[in-house]
């Protein structure tokens, strides 16, 4: 397992971020995204939807807890999930909700803790917390996804982010 903390500045750096996952990221990968109301967890599927190579612009699936993104053939689908409506992670199972990790495409899920028992052990988490426009971001994967996450940082410091690693 890596760990990592950076910092944004701006809505656009963590849409930028989400960008650089975008681009590493494939068919059968879970994300989680984690961190309170205003966070900036839909600027980050923003970013990974473009990433990705969808042209669709994502909006926030607060009322139908999942939204996919298919757009065209060639890159693989997003589905899009804010699961801060639910109870818990037997609500999802009672929607069939798991079903979605097992299809073709890439998971991005918002409010994830809400159903953290659901969710698959092999993932990538962001917590995200702060207000004002930094935000403190911890990035923790599995070592199956290191050489992607190891592109995606050297691109993201190229851009002037700089990552900690605290793994321990
Ligand atoms: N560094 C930053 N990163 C991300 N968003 C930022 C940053 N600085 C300011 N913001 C602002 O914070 C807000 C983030 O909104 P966003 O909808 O992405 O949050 P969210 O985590 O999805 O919230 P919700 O829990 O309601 O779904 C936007 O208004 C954005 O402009
Ligand atoms: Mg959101």
């Amino acid at each position: 397992m890596g760990t990592w903390e950076t910092i944004s500045t701006s809505v656009e750096m963590t849409e930028r971020l989400g960008e650089a996952l975008g681009k590493v990221v494939t068919s059968g990968d879970v994300i989680t995204l984690d961190g309170d109301l205003g966070a900036g967890k839909t600027a980050f599927t923003r970013g990974l939807a473009r990433g990705m190579g969808l042209r669709s612009r994502v909006t926030s699936p607060t009322f139908t807890i999942v939204n996919e993104y298919n757009d065209h053939d060639g890159v693989p689908r997003l589905f899009h999930f804010d699961t801060y409506r639910l109870s818990d992670a037997e609500d999802f199972y009672a929607a069939g909700l798991d079903e979605y990790f097992q299809r073709d495409g890439v998971c991005a899920i918002e409010w994830s803790s809400v159903i953290e028992e659901a969710l698959p052990k092999e993932r990538i988490r962001f917590e995200i917390e702060g207000n004002g426009d930094e935000r403190k971001i911890t990035v923790l994967f599995p070592e199956t996804k290191r050489n992607a996450m190891e592109e995606l940082r050297k691109e993201m410091e190229k851009e002037g982010m700089d990552f900690a690693d605290i793994s321990m």
